[in-house]
């Protein structure tokens, strides 16, 4: 059964460029795009519906590659405390920071953390994601890891969105764990990672390499069990620190390596070598008052590919919008507003191993796009949050939240 889209420009985003069909048309064919370019070319056909856009701007569906949507709580006690000059670090040296959602999240129910999630999760549809990646890693022992995944594929069962899911097990030291950091490490690799792979709850492995979490030797040791299960890495590096763990995770052939703040020219070299994609979290260094700036030219200059993402934490990036994480990419880090599309479309396909059926407009492809009522594409990092006038089509279908 085939539909058609037209009256609309079309920002396809292939191959990372806006790429520009003006008055376009659009044939999908069930969930998949089975034709896309100008009007004037469009293929005779039967088409069981046709759907006028109205002079809307067609963007791939927006992609939100690392989240953390699942937490019990939330943290704005110490937002309130850390604008009163206390650092993340000192908070979390005291008990609080990632320890205070571990302790919310392991007393919610799997019902409780589900409401919580799907309201934030629709706050992120409403804004035009329609794949997103939801992390594990405030759960921190095998049942309550299990509960957070298993929360987060259900929430894409339930709601019309793509999930992703990461195990973040090597998030924090949780408490039984005191001082035993190594222990922890052994505890994830023998026990917890091979458990929630065979129940079929992880789709990449991720970790903390942090001085105020897991060293890269720690950190290589997930990554080596993660690669006998067969399951692709990431890695939270350069945040706080240069440890080099995105060069680390590059010789792992990571999807992506993110935050990356402290990295250096170097690490670019080699993740452009792996091919990994540098995933900047510009809620994350808004929100901690950062000013360490990630080295977009050394990202540019060797062709690494950059996404961008909310980082939706209860901690770093209370973040509901990934079109203002756009914005902040452009005020904040210098990009332009074609690089920050990218970095939402298909760069954060290629950060989750997605880019072959997502990330972009092209015959093919999962037919997951947005028509946005908008004058041009620069206006989706423009507009600062808000709720602009579009259309979400997810596998062929318009949804409504
Ligand atoms: O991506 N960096 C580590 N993890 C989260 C923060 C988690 C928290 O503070 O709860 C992040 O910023
Ligand atoms: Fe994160």
């Amino acid at each position: 059964m085939k539909t058609l889209w037209q009256h609309c420009h079309v920002a396809t985003m292939a191959q990372g460029a806006y790429s520009i069909i003006e008055d376009a048309a659009i044939v999908t064919s069930g969930a998949h795009i089975e034709w896309v370019g100008p009007r004037s070319e469009l293929p005779s056909g039967d088409f069981a519906a046709v759907n006028d856009l109205n002079g809307a701007w067609v963007t791939p569906g927006l992609i939100d590659c690392h989240t953390h949507t699942v937490f019990g709580g939330n943290r704005s006690d110490e937002f309130e405390k850390r604008l009163q000059g206390v650092s993340y670090a000192e908070i979390a040296a005291s008990g609080g920071g990632i320890a205070s959602t571990v302790r919310a999240t392991r007393v919610a129910s799997e019902e409780q953390l589900f409401a919580s999630a799907a309201r934030r999760l629709k706050s992120l549809m409403r804004d035009g994601v329609t794949s997103v990646e939801i992390k594990s890693g405030y759960g921190l022992d095998l049942a309550n890891e299990g509960k957070m995944l298993r929360v987060a594929r259900r929430l894409g069962a339930e709601l019309p969105i793509s999930v992703r899911t990461t195990c973040l097990a090597a998030h924090a030291l949780p408490p039984e764990y005191k001082d035993r950091a190594d222990d922890y490490i052994d505890h994830i690799c023998a026990e917890m990672l091979p458990a929630l792979a065979a129940e079929g709850l992880v789709d990449a492995v991720d970790a903390f390499c942090e001085y105020l979490a897991f060293s890269p030797e720690q950190v290589e040791r997930v990554f080596i069990t993660a690669q006998k299960l067969g399951l692709p890495v990431k890695l939270h590096a350069e945040q706080l620190s240069s440890l080099h763990g995105s060069s680390l995770a590059a010789r792992y052939q990571a999807l992506s390596a993110d935050h990356l703040e402290f990295m250096d020219e170097d690490d670019a070299i080699a993740m452009a070598k792996s091919g990994t994609v540098a995933v900047l979290l510009p809620g994350a260094f808004y929100f901690l008052r950062e000013t360490q700036l990630p080295p977009m030219e050394a990202l540019r200059k060797h062709g690494v590919k950059i996404a961008i993402a909310s980082d939706l934490n209860p901690g770093t990036s209370p973040a509901l919008s990934v079109r203002l994480m756009l914005n902040m990419a452009c005020t904040c880090f210098r990009m332009t507003p074609e690089e920050a599309l990218a970095g939402a479309t298909i760069h954060a396909a290629t950060a989750l191993g997605m880019a072959d059926t997502h990330g972009s407009i092209e015959a093919g492809k999962v037919a997951d796009f947005v028509a946005w009522q908008i004058d041009r594409p620069a206006d989706l990092s423009y507009w600062l949050g808000g709720d602009l006038e579009k259309r979400v089509v997810r596998h062929g279908v318009e949804t409504s939240l």
